[in-house]
């Protein structure tokens, strides 16, 4: 059986990893509260106030021992495991129908308030759909792009969309410049790799179908799309077939984003209308409340620490990077890494920071003795190893990520030059390297006496 979001609910609950939630919730009021809790256990709702029938899943994965769940790996493994599986490609399977065509709607039938929509934020300007993956295709070649965008309810046919200047916002800028509306089909629900392979940065030429087919082991099955051409996952939850309006801007947002502010992103953004729903008959929303360390980071953190790790370990010709970790706010990575040789561990920053991914603009390396998952081993190496005239670099005038609310905005969103320009830092706090061993024997750790042969659940 293919994997979906259905497999993946099996796998989460005999791991012992959903809360399921039979009392009545609001989506529209108390749903965000109670995802924003749960940062343990994924939550399954069975009883939405003012949408009978529906169910809604959220926080799955709540944070990266789920990730790690999902990739059939384990958590100190998952970066190893994701960067290697993030190399395959399988060409999706095109197939006649699937569960997702169980409900056709099309036309006047198309009412998005008949979908349990739910309010991220307080500050918010109203519901989102947050767990939607958007395709597009470019209008001259066909090549496909999947990528998340948040989507503002503004009608029952009509949301907004934001478009971080990447991918679909260069196809759009395409469409535009022929004065034509962009088809745009969007999937709510399925396996989270769909949603991992949906928030990886690669080449303009890159499908990311053909990459969850990577990541997932087996190829993705589509069906067609019933009013425009395109392709979606025949065993996706939910369906939306739209257009892009061309050369329209829309007042967007306030939105409670990745980096736990409501600000970016927020202005004259443009406008999907849609004509299509198809979902299965007894449809699971998936929702997505956002923040830091929620849901939708662990979707950005997998593969950006995956793809950092991947640019890394070849830094002159090889470096030898035991772990990575994308840091809260997904602005800043950690580098576990043991140095060979002085001047190393600054190189493998550099390179950190220059990736695929905008977002980080602070890059720490520490030594192999450091546990990256614990936080305060890292601060404990920033204190302890770091002589800040020396291991701390700043780089000034960088292109940093348009929502980093840090740095200048120069242009605003809506537009494809939407950006922002600011600093970068590098911290090395590893040890001197192997090629000087007595300055690196300073820095060797105390252990007690008895360390490895006592144990104090022996005395009590
Ligand atoms: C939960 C989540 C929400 C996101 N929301 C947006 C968004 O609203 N607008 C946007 O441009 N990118 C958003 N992204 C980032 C893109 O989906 C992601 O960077 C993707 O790799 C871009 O694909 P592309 O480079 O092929 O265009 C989001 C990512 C995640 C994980």
């Amino acid at each position: 059986m293919s994997k979906d979001m259905r497999t993946w609910l099996a796998q989460l609950d005999a791991a012992g990893e959903i809360t399921e939630i039979n009392k009545p919730v609001d989506p529209l009021k108390e749903m965000g509260a109670l995802l924003w809790q749960s940062r343990e256990k994924a939550l399954l709702f069975h009883n939405l106030k003012g949408y009978p029938g529906w169910r809604a899943l959220g926080q799955a994965p709540a944070n990266l021992r789920h990730a790690a769940l999902a990739f059939e790996t384990e958590l100190e493994n998952l970066v190893f495991a994701v960067a290697e599986k993030m190399k395959r490609r399988f060409k999706p399977e095109q197939v006649e129908t699937g569960p997702v065509k169980d409900v056709v709607l099309k036309a006047k039938e198309v009412d998005l308030s008949r979908l349990p929509i739910h309010i991220g934020g307080t500050r918010d300007a109203g519901a989102f759909i947050t767990a939607g993956l958007c395709i597009t295709k470019d209008p001259e070649t066909g090549i496909r792009n999947m990528s998340f965008h948040r989507l503002q309810v503004k009608g029952p046919n009509r949301t907004g969309i934001l478009l971080v200047p990447r991918h679909t916002s260069l196809n759009l800028q395409k469409y535009e410049a022929k004065n034509k509306p962009m088809p745009i089909a969007i999937f709510i629900g399925h396996h989270p790799l769909y949603y991992m392979a949906a928030a990886t940065t690669g080449s303009y030429e890159m499908d990311e179908l053909e990459l969850a087919g990577g990541l997932l082991g087996e190829p993705v099955k589509t069906v067609k799309c019933e009013t425009i051409d395109m392709e979606v996952p025949c065993d996706a939850e939910i369906v939306l077939e739209g257009h892009v309006l061309p050369g329209y801007r829309e007042e967007e947002g306030p939105f409670s984003e990745f980096q736990d502010y409501y600000i970016s992103g927020t202005g004259k953004n443009p406008v999907i209308e849609f004509q299509a729903i198809t979902m299965r008959k007894d449809a699971i929303y998936k929702n997505l409340q956002n923040g830091s360390e929620m849901e939708g980071c662990i979707f950005h953190k997998v593969p950006m620490g995956a793809a950092i790790y991947d640019r890394i370990r070849t830094v002159g010709g090889f470096a030898d990077i035991k772990n990575v970790l994308v840091l809260p706010g997904i602005f800043g990575v950690v580098v576990q890494m043991t140095p060979r040789f002085y001047g190393e561990a600054k190189n493998v920053l550099m390179a950190a920071l220059s990736s695929e991914y905008l977002h980080p603009k602070v890059a720490i390396a520490v030594d192999d003795d450091i546990n990256i998952f614990n936080y305060w081993e890292i601060l404990w190496s920033i204190n302890t190893r770091v002589n800040p005239e020396e291991d701390i670099i700043t780089l000034n005038g960088t292109r940093i990520h348009s929502m980093d609310p840090t740095a200048k905005e120069l242009f605003p969103p809506g537009t494809p030059s939407w950006q922002r320009i600011g600093g970068k830092v590098i911290i090395d706090a590893t040890k001197p390297p192997l090629s000087d061993p007595e300055a690196r024997g300073i820095f060797e750790r105390i252990l007690p006496m008895g360390h490895g042969n006592v144990s104090l659940k022996d005395y009590l």
